[in-house]
């Protein structure tokens, strides 16, 4: 293939190169386009046809369901990794050696204490708020407390914010779902594994012995390795231009929690289990549902199905499809809701108007589901998501930092009022 591309704009020809990822995906530089062409811009809506930069993270195919980190396979991953060796991956680009996970893990241990007066900022929420708005305004107010984190100029000062939110996220997390609980806000146990004290953070009670669940561990380990990262979508994109104005790793990360909340991102994992509910309260009519889907006229969508980039399976549907059936199996959990999921997956596989426009299911249309096995609350649910992409997240942003990507900064085409004369409200 040709390493160039020719644009005729007005006339004139403007030769771009071209460049070529790793994987053979070509991308035509644009980055000369304005001053070749005295001011001419592009506009992709949705940015559905822009590379906003290179990353060395993570590559995925949407036609042929493909998904991996750093060049591992996520099935691979899933299967074989720990949460926190997939998190070492992600931000550092190696798998870690034995030391160096040991180390890994011991310092974000020595970070996994907030200061106290959070409490009182968490007092200060009503009940009823829901916990990705606790998560992101904890999370920003990391910053106030950790000034030192905004300047990070050196790696070393980029490790220690890496291993501080590391540390502290969950910690943040179990009390955003404790504050809604009304349950004493504590801390787990550091001689533990990072998910396994995630999980004692969460749900130990005040007055019992707290039992680790094995299958609760390596399922929760699964999903949040599952949700670890996902190139450039919205909340990464978020978390890459918020960080490019130089804003620190905790105000960036608050964005992209931001930017996650949202029903047509990894609010969706919420959306789906309403949405499943919604159907079995209406008698379980599958049908009627999918109807409303494709009437253009009805608001409502599938949620869980669907994706951007997916144009085949999402790799990951299918890994947690199965762990769903596992967990519920292993728990002896009966949910009906598992059947329902089930039922609109097999109608929408073989509906042409889904198969037509090559919408299958996402992440999250199982996720939920097992989360709701696990006794999480379904507000949490998204709050997992955003613990899981924590490292993806870190991973991004250390790369747009090391790389010293210039600021975001989008152009727009301005299509309001051209000029035109003051008029004062007496006239
Ligand atoms: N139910 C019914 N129709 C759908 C759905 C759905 N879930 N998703 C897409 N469509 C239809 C659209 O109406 C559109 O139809 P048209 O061509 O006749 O107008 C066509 O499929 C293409 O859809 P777009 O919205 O243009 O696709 P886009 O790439 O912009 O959106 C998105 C992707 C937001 C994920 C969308 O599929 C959606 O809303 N899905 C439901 C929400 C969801 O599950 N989100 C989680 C995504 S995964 C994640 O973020 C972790």
């Amino acid at each position: 293939m040709s390493n160039k591309a020719i644009l005729e704009v007005n006339g004139q020809k403007h030769e771009f190169p071209t460049i070529t990822g790793s994987e053979n995906e070509v991308a035509i530089d644009i980055s000369s386009l304005r001053t070749a062409t005295s001011g001419v811009t592009t506009i992709d809506p949705g940015f559905k046809n822009t590379g906003s930069c290179v990353s060395e993270i993570t590559f995925l195919d949407g036609e042929k369901g493909i998904l991996r980190y750093r060049g591992y396979s996520i099935e691979e991953l899933a299967e074989k990794a720990d949460f926190l060796e997939v998190a070492f991956l992600l931000i550092f680009g190696e798998l870690p050696s034995k030391e160096e996970l040991d180390k890994f893990h011991a310092d974000i241990k020595s970070e996994s204490i907030v200061d106290d007066d959070i409490r009182k900022i968490i007092d200060a929420f009503p009940k009823s708020a829901h916990p990705m708005g606790v998560l992101s305004s904890l999370t920003s107010a990391l910053t106030a407390f950790n000034p030192s984190s905004v300047n990070v100029d050196s790696q070393e000062d980029m490790y220690k914010s890496v291993v501080r939110i590391l540390g502290k996220f969950p910690v943040l997390v179990a009390w955003a779902m404790r504050k809604k609980q009304g349950l004493p806000l504590d801390y787990g146990d550091n001689s533990l594994g990072y998910v396994e004290n995630v999980l004692k953070m969460m749900f130990k009670q005040p007055n019992e012995e707290y039992v680790q669940n094995e299958i609760l561990v390596n399922a929760l380990n699964k999903l949040l390795i599952l949700h670890a990262d996902h190139e450039q979508n919205c909340s990464t994109s978020t978390v890459r231009i918020v960080g490019s104005s130089h804003a620190g790793l905790f105000a960036s990360i608050s964005a992209g929690i931001s930017a996650l909340w949202g029903p047509l991102h990894g609010g969706a994992n919420q959306a789906v289990l309403e949405m499943l509910e919604a159907i079995k309260a209406d008698g379980g009519d599958t049908k009627k549902y999918m109807s409303k889907a494709k009437d253009k006229s009805d608001p409502f969508r599938l949620m869980g199905f669907g994706h951007r980039v997916y144009k085949n399976f999402d790799p990951r549907a299918k890994i947690i499809k199965v762990t769903a059936d596992e967990v519920l199996n292993d728990l002896g959990v009966e949910d009906p809701i598992l059947d329902i999921a089930k039922g609109l997956e097999k109608e929408a596989l073989t509906d042409a108007y889904f198969v037509d426009r090559k919408l299958y299911p996402n992440v999250d249309f199982y996720s939920g589901i097992i989360y709701r096995a696990m006794g999480i609350p379904v507000e949490m649910f998204t709050v997992m998501f955003a613990l899981g992409r924590l490292p993806g997240w870190i991973g991004q942003w250390r790369e747009m930092r090391l790389r010293k990507e210039p600021i975001g900064r989008p152009r727009q085409i301005y299509t309001g009022s051209t000029h035109r004369p003051f008029k004062s409200v007496a006239k």
